[in-house]
């Protein structure tokens, strides 16, 4: 699917359809719109009387031509109130476009750009959302089915009558289909089943990415670790036969000034079964998705290298599969972190924040300024902010404030939860230093918690997304299974503060 950009007047394109839109509410539509209504002698205002169109978001409406125009066909897309419209309406508005005009087998069309029309978004970032918006929209996962679902859809051209707009569309463009595709990626990743997605799948698609690239890749393996004294991402995957890996992927925009930095921290387990604390049967395939953190750190890297921002960027990814093994650990063991600091296993289904503890005192270690992990890491994280809003815990104000602030430019909603130290007693044990889980009270908190631990005096934010990296249903940009997030909200973070 190809996305591009042409001056023109949109009512004269041979195509087989062209879109435009519609603020509820609005009985006198203006501009484009308006070009089209009059050029079709009234029809859209006369839909608009009879009440057909209202311009809801999500709304619509497709009408076709009979020859009256040369496009074959006209869709008017409802972009709801007008306060309440922005970037992130323009992705979910273009996400439902493709998909609809996909159901309907059509090859080409053309689209006014959405939110070019004047208002207080930037004409780069309009197109940047309908790129993304669209690229994600159109997202399929077709992994392992012998009959792929068909992508009928071919190319999409933004119609734009002032040439001076022209270069930041293709801008915005550039940018949206470079995000978009490393959405795409997460996405995949994330959807692929455990058996063809364990970590060395992971280094594989690393490599991949790093490749041609200025990336720097480094795998440390389970003898590494053990050098490394990582006993806490070791004693999970001792339960599994298949190899952990750590991959650290390496991305130096700013070489003259080392200490301006950022590390991404992502949690890889490949499948989670619960170890010897092992999980329900049902719904423990949804475990394939555990590793969402690392797919989403991996995936910026492609895009963050692509655009080039101005600053350091270190990638770190725990993969390990959490099994039942003979050789598992088990409640009670007490397991040494790199750091020194003594863990008792109290559950080894909380085994995220182990391979975090180890993967943020790497990073610790690194000289990294800002630490934001990202980890698929707690059930009850669904309970408090269910599946709309990722949770945000951090030691610094400043930095939550950056990764909150990114997430609403990237249409990815993030609220912060305390991390108050009166919850530090919950995860005390009385034969190491910390425990691995602490109780029923708080237990988003107290995960988080246990992983800050690690990032010591470092601005560290983290990030649960256990109930936001998957989605029951389609609609929108967002896609059944795999939504990819935090994807857009680390790449938008890491170009906010190379602008620093
Ligand atoms: N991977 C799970 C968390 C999870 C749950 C992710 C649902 C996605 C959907 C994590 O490793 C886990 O099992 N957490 C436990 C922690 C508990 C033992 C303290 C949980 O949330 O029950
Ligand atoms: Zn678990
Ligand atoms: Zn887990």
């Amino acid at each position: 699917m190809k996305l591009q950009v042409k001056t023109g007047d949109i009512t004269r394109l041979d195509i087989d359809a062209i879109v435009v839109n519609l603020f509820e509410g609005v009985s006198n539509p203006e501009g484009a719109t308006q070009s089209v209504n009059k050029a079709m002698g009234g029809t859209i205002s006369n839909l608009i009387d009879l009440g057909e169109i209202k311009g809801k978001l999500g709304e619509l409406t497709l009408i076709h031509t009979q020859g009256v125009i040369k496009p074959k066909r006209v869709l008017v897309a409802g972009l709801g109130l007008k306060e309440k419209f922005d970037q992130d309406v323009i992705r979910s508005v273009s996400g439902s476009i493709v998909r609809f005009l996909n159901s309907k087998q059509i090859k080409n069309y053309a689209t006014i750009l959405h939110g070019g029309g004047g208002g207080s978004i930037k004409t780069e970032h309009a197109a940047r959302s309908v790129a993304e918006g669209t690229l994600l929209g159109a997202y399929k996962f077709n992994g392992l089915k012998s009959k792929k679902a068909k992508q009928h859809i071919e190319q999409i051209t933004i119609v734009e009558k002032d040439k001076s707009k022209i270069d930041d569309i293709k801008l915005g463009l550039d940018h949206g289909m470079t995000i978009a595709s490393s959405v795409s990626l997460a996405r995949d990743l994330v959807n692929q089943p455990a058996n063809y997605m364990t970590p060395s799948d992971l280094v594989d698609i690393a490599t991949d990415i790093c490749e041609g690239t200025t990336l720097d890749l480094e795998v440390f393996d389970e003898n590494k670790m053990r050098e490394l004294k990582m006993g806490a991402l070791l004693g999970v995957a001792k339960g599994s036969v298949v190899p952990p890996k750590m991959i650290i992927i390496k991305y130096t925009g700013d070489p003259k000034n080392p200490n301006n930095n950022i590390g991404l921290i992502g949690k890889g387990i490949t499948f989670d079964s619960g170890g010897i604390s092992i999980k329900p049967s049902g719904g423990m395939a949804a475990m394939k998705g555990d590793m969402a953190g690392a797919a989403a750190v991996i995936s910026a890297m492609k895009a963050i290298s692509d655009i080039g921002p101005n600053i350091n960027v270190t990638a770190i990814a725990a993969a390990t599969e959490n099994m039942p093994g003979g050789n598992a650990q088990k409640p009670g063991d007490v397991v040494i972190a790199m750091n020194g600091t003594s863990i008792e296993v109290d559950n080894t289904d909380a085994e995220g924040r182990l391979v975090l503890s180890d993967a943020v005192s790497y990073g610790v270690q690194l000289g990294l300024k800002r630490i934001v992990d990202i980890a698929t890491l707690t059930g009850a994280i669904e309970i408090a902010l269910g599946k709309v809003t990722t949770g945000a815990f951090s030691n610094n104000p400043e930095l939550v404030g950056q990764v909150i602030e990114a997430g609403r430019e990237a249409g990815e909603k993030i609220w912060e939860l305390p991390t108050f130290d009166e919850y530090r007693e919950l995860y005390k044990s009385d034969v190491a230093d910390l425990k691995n889980v602490g109780g029923r009270q708080a237990g988003s908190i107290t995960g988080a918690m246990f992983i800050g631990e690690f990032a010591k005096e470092v601005a560290w934010v983290h990030l649960d997304i256990a109930s936001t990296s998957t989605s029951a249903k389609t609609s929108g940009l967002v896609t059944k299974g795999a939504t990819g997030i935090p994807v857009r909200t680390l790449i938008y973070l890491v170009l906010a503060l190379s602008k620093d």
